[in-house]
C-alpha cells in the first residue's frame, strides 16, 4: 500500500486524475469501477477538463457503477446512477454500451447481481477500482462485518451509512435501508486500486485502514492485503504529516 498526502483537497484530485490518466493510457479499453460520494468528484472533474484538452481518452473505457439503493431506477433523483451519470458519464461522454449499470430496480436483484458478477468475469476484472472511504470504513457498500470474499451482492445499510448518506438527500427518511454493491473480492483483485479520503471527519478511519489491524468491521482493511493500492488523502484527512509509516 503507497500512501501520498496532499496539502488539500485541489492537489488531491489533480494527483488522483493523474494516476487515471496514466491507467488509461496504458490501457484505453480499461475497465473502471468508480464510486460516486462526494470526495472523488474533484478528481473526476478534473479527468473532464483533460477530456476536452484531448488529454484523455475516454472513447474506449468500460465503466462499471459500483453501488447502487435497491429500489431506485436510473432516473430516480437518489439514484446512485444518476450521480455517476452527472459526475462520470455525460463529462467523459462514455459511450452508452460501454456502461454498466447496477439495476437497483431489478424484480429479481440476487438475479441481477449474478449477471453483474459475468459482466465483470467477461472483461476480466477491473483494471482500476477508484474508491472513497465510508466513515464506518465502508467500500462501496461493503459494510462492516465485510466479507473479503463478496462478489456483487444485496447488503442492509447500516445506521452510520445511513445517516451519512442523508446529507446528499435531505433526510434519513429518503435514503434506502438495502443496496446492491460489488463485494470486497471484486474491488481487492483489481489491477489498480486508488482509494481517496478527504476531510478531518475521515482522520480516525483513515488511520484505522492503513495502520490498524485487517478485519471485518473494518472493511477497508482488507487493502492492506491486496496489490498495487494507492491511497491519497489530504492533510485534513490524515493529520501530523510527520507520522507517515
Ligand atoms: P464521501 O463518501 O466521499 O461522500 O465521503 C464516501 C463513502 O461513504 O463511501
Amino acid at each position: 500500500m503507497r500512501l501520498f498526502i496532499f496539502d488539500d483537497y485541489q492537489a488531491l484530485s489533480r494527483a488522483g486524475a493523474a494516476l487515471v490518466a496514466e491507467v488509461v493510457a496504458a490501457r484505453p479499453t480499461a475497465a473502471l469501477v468508480l464510486a460516486t460520494g462526494v470526495t472523488p468528484m474533484g478528481l473526476y472533474q478534473e479527468l473532464a477538463e483533460r477530456r476536452d484538452r484531448g488529454a484523455f481518452d475516454t472513447s474506449q473505457l468500460r465503466i462499471f457503477q459500483l453501488d447502487e439503493y435497491l429500489g431506485l431506477g436510473p432516473d430516480d433523483q437518489r439514484s446512485l446512477f444518476l450521480w455517476m451519470k452527472r459526475a462520470v458519464l455525460a463529462p467523459w461522454a462514455i459511450t452508452p454500451a460501454n456502461v454498466a449499470r447496477l439495476p437497483g430496480n431489478s424484480s429479481e436483484p440476487q438475479v441481477a447481481c449474478r449477471v453483474y458478477d459475468r459482466a465483470i468475469e467477461a472483461v476480466g476484472g477491473f483494471d482500476l477500482a477508484v474508491l472513497g472511504l465510508g466513515s464506518n470504513g465502508h467500500l462501496g457498500f461493503n459494510e462492516p462485518p465485510a466479507d473479503p470474499t463478496s462478489r456483487t451482492h444485496i447488503v442492509a445499510l447500516t445506521e452510520a451509512s445511513v445517516e451519512s448518506n442523508a446529507r446528499y438527500w435531505g433526510g434519513r427518511d429518503q435514503v434506502p435501508r438495502q443496496a446492491l454493491t460489488v463485494g470486497l473480492a471484486w474491488l481487492l483483485a483489481a489491477r489498480h486500486i486508488l482509494l481517496v479520503v478527504s476531510g478531518e471527519h475521515k482522520r480516525a478511519i483513515l488511520r484505522r485502514v492503513v495502520e490498524g489491524p485487517v478485519s471485518p468491521e473494518t472493511p477497508a482493511s482488507y487493502l492492506q492485503k491486496a496489490a498495487n493500492v494507492t491511497v491519497i488523502a489530504d492533510k485534513a484527512a490524515w493529520g501530523d504529516i510527520t507520522q507517515v509509516t
